[in-house]
């Protein structure tokens, strides 16, 4: 299987996700594409040899023709499956039924919990003990689709936003890899990691 991955940041998603797919894996990295040419991640897709692609929603009039853009450039690809990582951009309706059921995100939240942004200052207001992240499959209802897995964390005293996000993206870096290693290959079992021994 040929995976895109998605990005408008730093993609450290991306990264372990092209590094677990090195050996024994039945997916390969086809392309690494951000919607912002700045995007760190550029820089360690390169790094790894796998090829990029830009394309700016800014250069575009509207949702539809950035989405023509995207999808010229997966089509380039050969891209099966699409691994949005940090990908900062709301796709149509159209666009994601085009992908349905071939499109995973990870969200850094324990869905059905704070869909949407800020989901650790929502996790520490409300009080929760626990947060953590989902990958999940990419429906037209945004961050709604079928949970493939999930990993928890404690919300300990004294946590900011920041302090909760660190220890989440640590998990995060674990649940994708193991998430897409199966989604691969077709299975659709939900995966719920365990807590990582000596995690604070
Ligand atoms: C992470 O918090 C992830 O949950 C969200 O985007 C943030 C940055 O991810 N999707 P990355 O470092 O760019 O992979």
């Amino acid at each position: 299987k040929r995976v895109a991955i998605l990005i408008s940041g730093g993609g450290s998603n991306m990264r372990r996700l092209v590094e677990d797919m090195k050996g024994d894996h039945p997916a390969r990295p086809c392309l690494v594409l951000s919607n912002d040419p700045g995007a760190g991640g550029f820089a360690r897709a390169a790094e790894m040899g796998v090829p990029t692609a830009v394309v700016d929603h800014r250069a575009f009039p509207d949702r539809p023709a950035f989405e023509a853009g995207l999808t010229d450039a997966l089509e380039a690809a050969r891209a099966d499956i699409i691994a949005l990582a940090g990908f900062m951009r709301i796709l149509t309706p159209p666009f994601v039924a085009r992908w349905q059921g071939r499109m995973l995100n990870i969200h850094p939240s324990l869905l059905p919990k704070y869909r949407g942004l800020d989901t650790h200052a929502r996790a520490i207001a409300a009080g929760d003990a626990e947060a953590g992240c989902t990958v999940h499959e990419v429906t037209a209802d945004l961050d709604g689709g079928p949970i493939l897995g999930q990993a928890r964390v404690p919300v300990l005293a004294g946590d900011t936003a920041a302090d909760l996000a660190a220890r989440v993206l640590v998990q995060e870096h674990r649940l994708y890899p193991a998430v897409l290693r199966r989604f691969a290959v077709g299975q659709r079992g939900r995966l719920d990691l365990s807590p990582q021994a000596g995690i604070d």
